[in-house]
């Protein structure tokens, strides 16, 4: 069965021009005519990274085929989905498993009812599990394109991350051309597939600047069974804007960095930067706005509005990702002219833009975001109150543990101050003691290196922690330290702050309300 989807002349120009080898126009047809070659058990591989790039049409055709036939998939993408993918194929029952990152709170809701078998994954390791078959292989990719080469080859849109290696190792791939991409972002991208072991080479980038691959992703031709023309939109970034306590925190930041440089560990072009997805990373990025510091440059995964506020204010050279998510606003002034931007910009697999070599040689200054940290610099970014997945560990894992400078900004209270950031223990560790530098709240930022863990406790309670956590954190530290140790606990009280809170509704005991 094969539809042919009907346009009129002006897009039918525009077609042409996205699918350079003639003999794949044959191949364009509709998305549910496309969604017929995913079957049931099937492992899918979608391109999408933070909202950006993501298949849009066809995961439609899916869910509307799950409601009159079974049809369950493992469904692996680059990081999270926008365009309501996760979550109306999560309402569709499509999902049984899903890797390796989610922001939806509908799917969201269905991993926490144990309904879909969620793996969150460092984000720089989930093709090198696939690519040396430790995890089931990919068995059909469907990727989101600008364009089709001359040669079959498929060129991304506003994200890369892990569409490369899917398209590379699937059996077969249905593309999506999406014509409201620009055909500009063409030679954006720079796509670098690390040779197998055991003659594995070097990454060979040494400045963030570096071209290393190719503007395309190679593949041969007759893999891809399927074409759609899509016009819809990238979904667009649900950060909120800079508010009182993100400032608070970037000025703690350019403090911080202003005395590095005093003390001549940093000039005033800094390191490179990577900031984290979110309201709290974006927010303090674009703090860099007011701040001495010039020419600096990024080895980021996701690039958000700060990215282009710092290019706009002349305080950024470069930029690498592995996608661009940004608000309508911004989406709007950086597209409507990403030639500005072009020769500024790569946009890289996320297995080389999150790469442990390339991050430690490149001496990265991370800046990631906690849910909760405790008072030994243990930080939680993903389960709330221990059991519940909010988003996924992302690339935080992998830019943590190698960076030069590994930061983790918080908020110290959440909920109304029912909360609070800091806590005995933290209930969940995605990033141990041994991968935070420095942890920074609106009330003060600790320096945690070269401290052992009853120095760290002082200090992140002295300089991050509001009254009256402040002081209750200082009288379990008291108690701690009567039972000895080289970081001392008391056991049985850790986690009493989250027990309150699952019983009170607050942290705080009950003569604070
Ligand atoms: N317990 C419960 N909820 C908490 C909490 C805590 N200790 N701390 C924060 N929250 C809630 C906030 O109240 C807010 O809830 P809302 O959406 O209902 O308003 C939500 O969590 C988000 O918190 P916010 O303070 O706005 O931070 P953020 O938008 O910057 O997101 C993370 C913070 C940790 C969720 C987010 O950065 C994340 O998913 N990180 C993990 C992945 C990652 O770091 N990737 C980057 C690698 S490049």
């Amino acid at each position: 069965m094969k539809e042919t989807i009907l346009l009129n002349p002006i897009k039918l120009t525009r077609y042409d021009d996205r699918i350079r080898l003639p003999q794949l126009r044959e191949k364009v047809t509709t998305a549910s005519a496309a969604a017929t070659w995913v079957k049931d058990g099937m492992t899918v591989g979608m391109s999408g990274f933070t909202r950006a790039g993501d298949a849009k049409v066809v995961p439609f055709a899916l869910a509307e085929r799950a409601r009159h036939e079974q049809l369950k998939i493992t469904l692996m993408t680059g990081a999270s989905l926008g365009a309501d993918v996760d979550r109306t194929l999560t309402e569709a029952g499509v999902l049984a498993r899903r890797i390796p990152f989610q922001s939806d709170p509908v799917l969201r809701a269905a991993i926490n009812r144990g309904e879909v078998m969620y793996v969150d994954h460092h984000l720089s390791e989930t093709v090198e599990l696939l690519r040396t078959r430790q995890i089931a292989p990919i068995d059909i990719a469907i990727i989101e394109a600008a364009a089709i080469t001359e040669t079959g080859a498929i060129i991304p849109t506003t994200s890369v991350g892990n569409s490369a290696s899917f398209a590379i190792l699937a059996d077969k791939v249905i593309v999506e051309i999406n014509l409201t991409q620009p055909a500009e972002l063409e030679g954006l991208h720079d796509i670098f597939i690390p040779k197998p072991r055991p003659n594995r080479e070097p990454i060979p980038i040494t400045g963030v600047e570096d071209r290393v691959g190719t503007t395309a992703i190679q593949i041969s031709p007759e893999k891809i069974v399927a074409i759609v023309i899509t016009e819809k939109l990238d979904s667009s970034s649900t950060v909120l804007p800079p508010d009182s306590e993100t400032a608070a925190i970037a000025k703690h930041l350019v403090a911080f960095f202003e005395n590095e440089v005093k003390l001549g560990r940093l000039t005033e072009s800094l390191l490179p930067l990577q900031a984290g997805i979110g309201t709290i990373a974006n927010a303090v990025m674009s703090g860099f706005i007011d701040s001495p510091f010039k020419h600096l440059r990024m080895y980021s995964e996701v690039l958000q509005d700060s990215t282009f506020e710092l290019f706009d204010a002349g305080k950024l050279d470069f930029a690498s990702g592995s996608s661009i998510t940004l608000s309508p606003q911004k989406s709007a002034h950086v597209f409507a002219d990403i030639a500005r931007y072009k020769d500024r910009l790569v946009l890289r697999p996320q297995e080389v833009s999150n790469h442990p070599e390339v991050i430690r040689r490149l001496g990265i200054i991370a800046l990631n975001t906690a849910l909760e940290a405790d008072i030994y610099g243990n930080v939680n970014s993903t389960h709330v109150q221990g059991t519940h997945m909010m988003n996924g560990i992302g690339g935080s894992g992998d830019f943590a543990r190698n960076a030069y400078l590994s930061i983790f900004a918080t908020k110290s209270i959440a909920k109304g101050g029912r909360i609070s950031s800091i806590v005995p223990m933290v209930t969940h560790v995605d990033h141990t003691e041994h991968d935070v530098d420095i942890l920074v709240t609106e009330v003060g930022l600790a320096d945690l290196r070269g401290l052992a863990p009853r120095e760290r406790a002082q200090v992140i309670i002295r300089n991050c922690v509001p009254s009256p956590y402040r002081e209750l954190l200082e009288e379990y530290v008291a108690e701690a330290d009567q039972r000895g140790g080289h970081t001392p606990h008391v056991l049985e009280k850790a986690f009493s702050w989250h027990e309150r809170y699952r019983e009170t509704g607050s942290m705080l005991p009950a003569a604070q309300p």
